[in-house]
């Protein structure tokens, strides 16, 4: 037992959850008890953070106490908000945010009771998009909007990216693109934030990790990179285009932005929601994407045959956000302001379980002890 090893730990169990799960082959994924597709659809993002964090969908009196609790705890205090200009300055929003986390600081959630630990998710929850777009802003040398409360999270947040305030389908669109990223079982940044939450450490502690880890391409950092795929395949998006971009990206040895997942081995059900999200918004770039989707799917079958590398939620992501006005450096944070809610829910169950996180690795170097070398000396 002590040496079994699975290469990026696939298909191990290392946690029990009762906040979602992620079936790969049949190409199926839910929040709580629910189809996550089906909250996409139907509900709005406040309504599944509250599935998140308490467990079931609020009714209307629950519905109206968590979007006023969650206005309330959106002002930053005042030493974060006076240091942002200067977070700005990192250039990249994730690492600027980041950073304005780890200046949000917080006690360890293992001095916390329950109900404390739930005030700093809402608090964190809250605080991430707010801080996002004064980021995302602020590095523009644009300042930051206000946040008006008591409208729909979606909308709030587009006002604050772009200073305008979005079209009802626009918000629609992006309200469905967030609650679909909420959660996406035990992924590398919730397995990070469970990791981080399970030493005991702060909740902010948790989420600056768990950010580092969705930064990443093979994660997170995939959207404007799926969307500058498109880009160079251009218009017309002829089989012809398809196959000279991306023949010659498989011949380099590069991976096809947009393509493969780690679990699902069917479609991504989020890619199927997204397309025609982006579809239903008669953007002329969900078009070209539908036709790249095809010719990529038939040319990563032939490479590696017998291994389904199927779109993933990237590929229309960016679409989808782009056609409601966010900037494609804005993607991985918009996805961040999701997908905190996803983590605070994790850490919040990893923080009463107990446990910490400590899995073994197999040692594959020289054979140990071996006698220490005799000392060397010191003159030249
Ligand atoms: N393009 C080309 N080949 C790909 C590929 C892609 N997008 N994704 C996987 N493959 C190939 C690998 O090269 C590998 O081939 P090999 O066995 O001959 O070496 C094989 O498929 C399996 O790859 P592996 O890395 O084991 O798959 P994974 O399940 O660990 O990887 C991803 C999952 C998401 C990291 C991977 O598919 C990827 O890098 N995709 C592109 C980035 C992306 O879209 N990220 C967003 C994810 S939501």
């Amino acid at each position: 037992m002590e040496n079994d090893y699975t290469k990026g730990l696939r298909g191990v169990v290392a946690a029990e959850t009762t906040v979602g799960d992620v079936r790969g082959t049949e190409g199926f994924f839910h929040y709580r008890q629910y189809d996550a597709t089906d909250l996409a659809r139907h509900c709005s993002l406040e309504e599944v953070a509250f599935l998140l964090l308490e467990g079931d969908l609020p009714d209307g009196a629950e519905r109206a106490a968590f979007a006023a609790e969650v206005d309330a705890a959106r002002p930053l205090p005042d030493h974060v908000a006076a240091a942002l200009p200067a977070l700005a300055r990192a250039g990249d929003t994730l690492d600027a945010y980041r950073a304005a986390v780890a200046l949000l600081g917080g006690p360890p959630l293992m001095d916390l009771t329950p109900a404390e630990r739930r005030a700093g998710a809402v608090a964190l929850i809250a605080r991430t998009p707010v801080l996002l777009a004064a980021l995302h802003r602020l590095a523009r040398g644009v300042d930051p909007v206000d946040w008006v409360p008591g409208r729909p999270w979606a909308e709030g947040y587009l006002r604050a990216v772009t200073g305008a305030t979005p079209s009802p389908a626009h918000t629609r669109a992006l309200d469905a693109y967030l609650v679909a990223t909420v959660d996406h079982g035990f992924n590398a940044s919730t397995f990070t934030a469970r990791v981080v939450a399970s030493t005991g450490a702060s909740l902010t502690a948790a989420v600056g990790a768990a950010v580092g880890a969705l930064a990443g391409p093979r994660h997170g950092g995939a959207p404007s990179r799926a969307l500058e795929l498109l880009d160079e395949i251009g218009e017309p998006a002829t089989v012809e285009a398809v196959d000279r971009v991306v023949r010659a990206k498989l011949a380099a040895g590069e991976r096809i932005m947009g393509f493969g997942h780690a679990v699902y081995r069917t479609e991504d059900p989020r890619a199927r929601l997204l397309r025609g999200i982006a579809l239903d918004l008669g953007d002329p770039l969900a078009a070209r994407a539908m036709v790249v989707e095809r010719r990529v799917l038939e040319l990563l079958a032939a490479h590696r045959p017998g291994r389904v590398l199927p779109a993933n939620v990237e590929l229309y992501a960016g679409v989808v956000m782009a056609a409601c006005g966010v900037p494609a450096d804005m993607f991985t944070p918009t996805f961040t302001a999701s997908r905190v809610i996803g983590w605070c829910a994790h850490a919040l169950e990893q923080a009463a379980e107990g446990t910490i996180i400590r899995p073994a690795a197999r040692y594959t170097g020289p054979p140990a002890p071996e006698p220490l070398p005799a000392p060397r000396s010191s003159a030249a």
